[in-house]
């Protein structure tokens, strides 16, 4: 393995697992490349241009244009894709899904092709845990548990998902597929829930959480995440799907609580607002396959995310100019008539 493809790179993930490759692995040349949407930004590896000139380069370029995917892999003699690129936020499926099966279906097709005409190359998908669907009562999803995605934005994933491991089983191309818990720390764009709810508060502005706020989560650090692929990438057994994240789960509720003591910020920014079309109220994985492989996640949820509130209030530079920009028509579209829930 020496020249990866990372798909997606300049978004959240993928721009901390081009950071976490070329810190780790010497030998490699790590080429980007990215569409460019709204959630893909330059700047999120600027550092990592500076450092790694010769080991670094990026291609703008979208993963359906099969042309340009195929000339990109030639040039610059590509051995390993590994696929971030996605439209990624569940609100916005919701209001649209169109991109959703296009990027993350239809992509994912091109780039699987990709792989098997230049002679089966190593291929890594970057899934999600909203694939299961989900999860009572005190269930985790196993990596054999059937694919039940309630949201257009899961419902692409797992066609993605389904494709990989149809290549797997019909071309033989080696494959492996990672089911990420959410990810939160540096550079995710301020839609998710934790960088939203830290850049509302730190402008005192309300958080809205979505009907009770009881909803489960597994909020994990994106540099950990990293980790668990690359070991996937490298000693994974091809074929095969491996979950990864902490495996604690709190409530969304219990998150905000930990945000606002950390950044010191009173409780009465809480805003119970209208719930998500759909909203899945738990996702839990068992992450025992991973561990088996030898991973551990470093950092709790809650170091999680008071790790994060911090890179937030140390880096507005890196959000200041988003929040001011095109962001502001989202934040009216899905919340400037959300109803307000007196009583959640
Ligand atoms: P993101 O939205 O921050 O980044 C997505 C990147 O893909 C952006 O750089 C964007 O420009 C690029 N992109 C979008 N459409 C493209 C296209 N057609 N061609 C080329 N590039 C395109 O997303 P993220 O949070 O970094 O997620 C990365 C991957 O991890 C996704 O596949 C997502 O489904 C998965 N995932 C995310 C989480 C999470 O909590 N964020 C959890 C589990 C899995
Ligand atoms: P999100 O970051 O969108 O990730 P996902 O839906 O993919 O898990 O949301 C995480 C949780 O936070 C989810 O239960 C929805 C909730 N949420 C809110 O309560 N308010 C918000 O404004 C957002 C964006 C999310």
């Amino acid at each position: 393995m020496h020249n990866i493809l990372v798909t997606g790179g300049a978004g959240f993930i993928g721009c901390n697992f081009v950071r976490h490759l070329l810190h780790t692995h010497p030998s490699y040349r790590v080429v980007v490349y990215d569409k460019l949407t709204y959630a893909g930004r330059l700047e999120n590896l600027q550092d990592v241009a500076e450092a790694f000139p010769h080991r670094y380069a990026f291609v703008q370029g979208d993963i359906c244009d099969r042309e340009k995917v195929e000339e990109t892999v030639r040039g610059h003699d590509i051995d390993t894709i590994v696929n971030f690129a996605a439209e990624s936020h569940v609100d916005r499926s919701i209001l649209d899904p169109d991109a959703f099966i296009r990027t993350d279906v239809y992509g994912t097709y091109v780039l699987l092709e990709t792989a098997r005409k230049f002679g089966n190359l190593r291929y890594h998908q970057i899934s999600t845990d909203e694939v299961y669907g989900h999860i009572e009562g005190e269930h985790r999803s196993k990596e054999t548990d059937p694919l039940r995605p309630r949201s257009p934005y899961a419902a692409s994933k797992a066609s993605a998902d389904h494709l990989v491991h149809a290549y797997h089983i019909t071309y033989e191309l080696p494959v492996t597929i990672t089911r990420g818990a959410n990810n939160i720390g540096p550079y995710q764009y301020p839609e998710k829930v934790v960088p939203l709810f830290v850049t509302n508060a730190l402008n005192d502005m309300p958080l809205p959480v979505y009907g009770d706020g009881r909803q489960m989560r597994d909020y994990q650090y994106v540099v950990d995440h990293c980790q668990g692929i690359d070991l996937v990438l490298h000693r994974g057994q091809i074929g095969e799907v491996y979950n990864i994240g902490t495996g604690q789960e709190m409530t969304n509720l219990e998150m905000v609580e930990i945000l606002l003591d950390e950044l010191g910020k009173p409780r009465s920014l809480i805003q119970h607002v209208e719930d998500r079309l759909g909203h899945d109220r738990r996702y839990s994985m068992d992450v025992s396959k991973i561990q088996a492989l030898g991973w551990q996640p470093t950092h709790t949820p809650e170091q999680a995310i008071r790790r994060t509130v911090r890179w937030y209030v140390e880096n507005r530079w890196w959000w200041e100019p988003i929040r001011a920009g095109k962001f502001q028509e989202y934040y009216r579209q899905v919340y400037g008539s959300r109803r307000i829930l007196r009583e959640p």
